[in-house]
């Protein structure tokens, strides 16, 4: 198996894959444009940010699989990938600490404005009376966009400093929200109404492109602070600018619409810069996620040597077409399962998904294909005479 490591990965994840026996190419210098290039005969695609286009797809002749160092797939063109037939996998929750410790630290950052205090003393003023205002965190409430792993993380931290949580999520359901300890609002506008701080922990998609746009922002308190760690994508930048320039929001910022791809560049939205506290895109940049990171892409190359099935997949469809369940038990013989699958050909009938297992001992095995219509009485008598056939029947 070769694998192509396209970004940054630890040493001791380059050396575990070695050990599970694949040929790796670790060039973490790679960029998008040289990625087609770069992926020859390579089974499986490592990356972190760089993205993954079509055409490097298309290239991959040899290409399997493609595993996101990270959450955010947003980054690679999962339509291409699933329309070839190749897996794309990624490991998520396991930089959750690091974005929710990122997005506490800005809430504070842009309650007591630190970016703006360092720069006046690196500027040699001293300000007391301006920076000597701020609001505090404690009994304040944060409103959480996005309940999955990090908004969740986000939440757990906040209350540990004494703040009160309510969320907005798409599957939030309130008997959830009181499990997770948060108070359930029924709309985002509602979690923003609510929010002294509002934390955005969406994923990007074509679904959630400026999700946070206008009725979102302006149903912010004056003087309100909004976070956001997820994607810029996911906010309308715009409407964010005026919303800070008309109501006082307060916006601290890791990710920002069209920000550099790689490591290093050039920041163009300089009338935003000037607007907000931020960092580069750093919430998973952190030793403890990326070593966690790393772990999860060994065990999703290692679950897919060893069962041909990777973990964490992203582009399969949760429920198949099939609607009928055909249950075949058989003995262990050569084309048995052929001869199924030829009654079923010939009756025009699709299998869309399909799995067999042997039973201990190694004599009988039992296979479930799930079909997108149902066998007549005389298919499945043809199917439950083929030889070494036990049982056959819809389920
Ligand atoms: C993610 O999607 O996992 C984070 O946003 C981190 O992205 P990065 O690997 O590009 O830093």
């Amino acid at each position: 198996m070769k694998v192509l490591i396209a970004d940054k990965l630890s040493d001791r994840a380059v050396a575990d894959l070695k050990s599970l026996g694949a040929e790796v190419v670790f060039e973490p210098g790679l960029t998008a444009e040289k990625l087609p290039e770069a992926i020859g005969d390579g089974e499986v695609l490592i990356v972190r940010s760089t993205k993954v286009t079509a055409q490097t797809i298309s290239r991959g002749t040899n290409l399997s699989l493609i595993i996101r160092a990270g959450a955010g797939v947003n980054t690679i063109d999962l339509l291409e990938a699933s329309l070839r037939g190749i897996h794309v996998a990624n490991c998520p929750g396991k930089n959750a600490d690091a974005v929710a410790e990122l997005a506490v630290g800005l809430m504070i950052a842009a309650d007591r404005r630190i970016a703006d205090g360092t720069a006046d003393l690196r500027n040699g003023v001293w300000n007391k009376k301006l920076y000597g205002k701020a609001n505090g965190l404690r009994g304040r409430t944060l409103s959480i966009i996005g309940m999955g792993s990090i908004g969740r993380k986000t939440a757990e931290i906040a209350r540990a400093m004494g703040m009160e949580t309510a969320a907005w999520s798409r599957s939030l359901t309130p008997e959830k929200a009181e499990e997770w300890d948060v108070t359930y609002c029924a709309t985002p506008e509602e979690a923003a109404r609510m929010a002294d701080v509002l934390s955005v922990h969406i994923a990007a998609g074509s679904d959630t492109k400026h999700f946070i746009g206008r009725e979102i922002l302006e149903s912010l308190k004056e003087g309100a602070i909004f976070i956001n760690t997820s994607r810029g994508e996911v906010v309308d930048t715009e409407v964010l600018k005026d919303v800070i320039r008309t109501r006082g929001i307060k916006a601290a910022l890791d990710v920002y619409e069209n920000e550099p791809a790689g490591g290093d560049g050039a920041f163009e939205d300089r009338e935003l810069a000037e607007m907000i506290t931020g960092t580069h895109h750093i919430g998973a940049s952190t030793e403890q996620a990326s070593d966690a990171i790393a772990d999860e892409v060994v065990n999703i190359v290692r679950a897919y040597r060893e069962t041909g099935k990777p973990l964490n997949l992203v582009n399969h469809q949760d429920k198949s077409a099939g609607v009928i369940n055909l249950v075949i038990r058989h003995y262990n013989r050569v084309g048995v399962l052929a001869a199924v699958l030829n009654e079923l050909r010939s009756a025009q009938i699709n299998i869309e998904e399909m799995e067999n297992s042997i039973f201990s001992g190694g004599k009988a095995a039992v296979c479930t294909l799930k079909l997108d219509s149902e066998p007549s009485a005389e298919v499945l008598e043809r199917i439950r005479q083929g030889e070494h056939i036990i049982q056959a029947g819809v389920k």
